[in-house]
């Protein structure tokens, strides 16, 4: 994977996934930039020696000042909270959807879009390959969706694009802040430090955890593919399932930090949030078949990382 030398330009490289992808393309020798309006990132997770513009996706002199020139575009930036594009649907759609579309059409070098297992809607197949119906819920996953589809329907003619499909992914540095952050930043926190964990509903809904390194493995084997053959490589117009194939409850999840915090953490069951997705469980066979990938971190290993970190 040459990365060296390269101009990358990631969009939303202040935020959780986006500041993990900038820091190893970093140490790949890329040369990076980032855009982040600092809507939900933080610049102090954007490691030294990456340039940094503070603006906003809607705002096309900011995104083409960050796109001149570049090799290839990790395209992250979005409202990633569902309940905040159900509060704003206005904004997210200007996001979400149209800064992206205004990203692919005018990108002279590949895009690699962070697309969502929430396309999918309510799951009526289990495990979920890339073939499973796209019935999403709410703006949020509409707007992924057509993104997502966008990309899927490009000919030979337009810019090398490919979509990943990101199941629930987690590791250090996501904020626990929000209730709406994702549930294991919120489970690790409130185990470290003594307080309850909520799980909305019976706790038997299932999720599909994958570890962000895995995730950024994935998201620079795609961008390399695309470099190297352009709309010749099997990622273009092609979209990619990013998990693991092994969904777990989240009774489960509170059995693992449990036991690795060394005493039984505090459980309140609340009703469950409306619009939740029960069962989600993804099949990445097309990635692993396609290019040689494997998520590599388990989750009792990942969220014993994160424990010992947060202690
Ligand atoms: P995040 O919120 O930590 O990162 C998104 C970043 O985009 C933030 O830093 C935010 O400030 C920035 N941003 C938002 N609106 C912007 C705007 N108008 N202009 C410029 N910057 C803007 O979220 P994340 O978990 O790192 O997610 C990254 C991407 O992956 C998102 O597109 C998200 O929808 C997608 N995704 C994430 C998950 C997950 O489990 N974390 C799952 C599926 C898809
Ligand atoms: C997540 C992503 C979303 C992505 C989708 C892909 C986050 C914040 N959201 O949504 O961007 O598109 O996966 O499938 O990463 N829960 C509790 N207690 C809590 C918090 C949550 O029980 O304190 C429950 C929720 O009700 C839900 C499950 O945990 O059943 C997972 O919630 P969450 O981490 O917010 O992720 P998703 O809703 O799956």
């Amino acid at each position: 994977m040459e990365w060296a030398g390269k101009r990358v330009f990631v969009t939303g490289g202040a935020g959780f996934i986006g500041s993990h992808l900038s820091a190893q393309l970093l140490s790949l020798g890329a040369h990076v930039t980032v855009i982040d309006d600092l809507s939900a990132g933080d610049m102090e997770r954007v490691p030294n020696g990456v340039s940094i513009i503070e603006g906003c996706i809607t705002d096309s002199a900011s995104l083409s000042n960050g796109m001149q020139g570049c090799d290839a575009i990790f395209h992250l930036a979005a409202i990633a909270s569902v309940p905040l594009c159900e509060a704003d649907p206005a904004w997210s759609d200007k996001v979400n959807l149209q800064a992206s579309l205004e990203i692919i059409s005018t990108a002279n070098c590949p895009v690699i879009f962070a697309s969502s297992a929430a396309i999918y809607g309510e799951p009526v197949e289990i495990p979920i390959t890339e073939n499973h119906p796209i019935t999403p819920v709410g703006y949020y996953g509409h707007q992924k969706a057509a993104i997502d589809a966008t990309i899927c329907s490009l000919g030979s003619q337009s810019t090398p694009a490919s979509a990943l499909r990101f199941f629930n992914v987690y590791g250090a540095g996501q904020d626990p802040s929000s209730q709406y952050s994702g549930v294991l930043s919120i489970f690790i926190e409130r185990a470290s430090t003594g307080g309850h964990i909520t799980i909305f509903g019976d706790g038997e809904q299932t999720r599909d955890f994958i570890h962000v390194s895995d995730v950024v493995q994935a998201l620079l084997l795609v961008g390399s593919s695309l470099l190297d053959d352009g709309v010749s490589s099997p990622a273009h117009a092609s979209a990619f399932n990013i998990c693991t194939g092994s969904p777990v409850t989240l009774n489960e999840v509170v059995e693992v930090i449990s036991s690795q915090v060394g005493r039984e953490v505090t459980v309140a069951y609340e009703d469950g949030r409306d619009g939740d997705i029960k069962h989600s469980s993804g099949d990445s066979t097309k990635l692993q078949s396609t290019f040689d990938w494997r998520p590599e971190t388990s989750l009792t290993d990942g969220l014993s990382s994160l424990i010992s970190q947060s202690n």
